[in-house]
């Protein structure tokens, strides 16, 4: 749940790349799946988070599907020293914009993975 401004934070293990068969030696990049719920099952979204520098982002065809080179750089999560843990875990900020021209893109209502 995010809180009253809309934020929110969970804690989890960062992902690691994973194998596909797309094509030979194909590789996910490292990414979490999001599935945002609004007032009503209906109104859910879903979009991918990714992590910056991987040098996956440039083979993988889930995230290079979104066109624009700007929307796609929407989809990467930012290193956030504010959300760091000392000794525990690394902090990453991924803000979700709902709507306008700064959208996060999001999957089509027919969904893929
Ligand atoms: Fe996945």
């Amino acid at each position: 749940m995010t809180d009253e401004e809309g934020q929110y934070r969970f804690v989890t293990i960062r992902p690691g790349a994973y194998p596909w068969k797309n094509d030979y030696n194909s590789w996910r990049p490292a990414h979490i799946h999001f599935s945002l719920f609004g007032p009503a099952f209906a109104t859910r979204l879903v979009t991918q988070m990714y992590f910056s520098g991987d040098p996956l982002l440039a083979f993988d065809p889930i995230f290079n599907c979104t066109a624009d080179e700007g929307a796609r750089q929407r989809l990467i999560s930012a290193f956030d020293w504010e959300t760091t843990t000392p000794g525990h875990s690394l902090g990453f900020r991924f803000d979700i914009v709902l709507s306008g021209r700064e959208a996060t893109p999001m999957e089509s209502p027919q969904g893929r993975r």
